[in-house]
């Protein structure tokens, strides 16, 4: 009984593991999907102008506690984004948190293009 036990955590454990790789691998995924659909048309519709700042550029210098803070308050012409990201679709359904959704947008941008 102690054994049948152990054993079914045994597997409760791998299988979690399983699936928290599996979510891992689809960070930068879900974060092409925001990138791409924020603001309907995404982050590009300003950031691909050369005269903004790029993000594939901007997130090997920024603190990953910046690129959230920006996301949140806003900067200069920069508009406070962290609503329409979490009112995005795959963010809805895929139940990501805030932090989950700037690590995606993070994963993907750090990833490149
Ligand atoms: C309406 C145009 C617009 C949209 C849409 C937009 N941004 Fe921005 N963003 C800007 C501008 C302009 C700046 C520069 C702000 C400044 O000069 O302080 C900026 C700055 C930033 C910065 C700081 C970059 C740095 O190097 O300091 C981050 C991070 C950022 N935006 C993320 C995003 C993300 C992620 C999205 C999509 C969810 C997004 N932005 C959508 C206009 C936009």
């Amino acid at each position: 009984m102690k054994f049948a036990q152990c054993l079914q955590g045994a597997i409760l454990v791998s299988g979690l593991m399983f699936v928290g790789a599996a979510m891992a691998e689809g960070d930068a995924a879900a974060g092409e999907k925001i990138y791409n659909r924020a603001f309907g048309r995404g982050c590009g519709t300003c950031h691909d102008m050369a005269s903004n700042p790029n993000l594939f550029e901007s997130v090997k210098k920024m603190s990953r506690d910046d690129f959230k803070g920006v996301l949140v308050n806003g900067r200069n012409n920069m508009p406070k984004a962290m609503e329409t990201i979490m009112g995005l679709p795959n963010v809805k359904s895929a139940g990501l948190s805030e932090d989950q959704a700037v690590d995606a947008l993070i994963a993907f941008l750090q990833k490149g293009k």
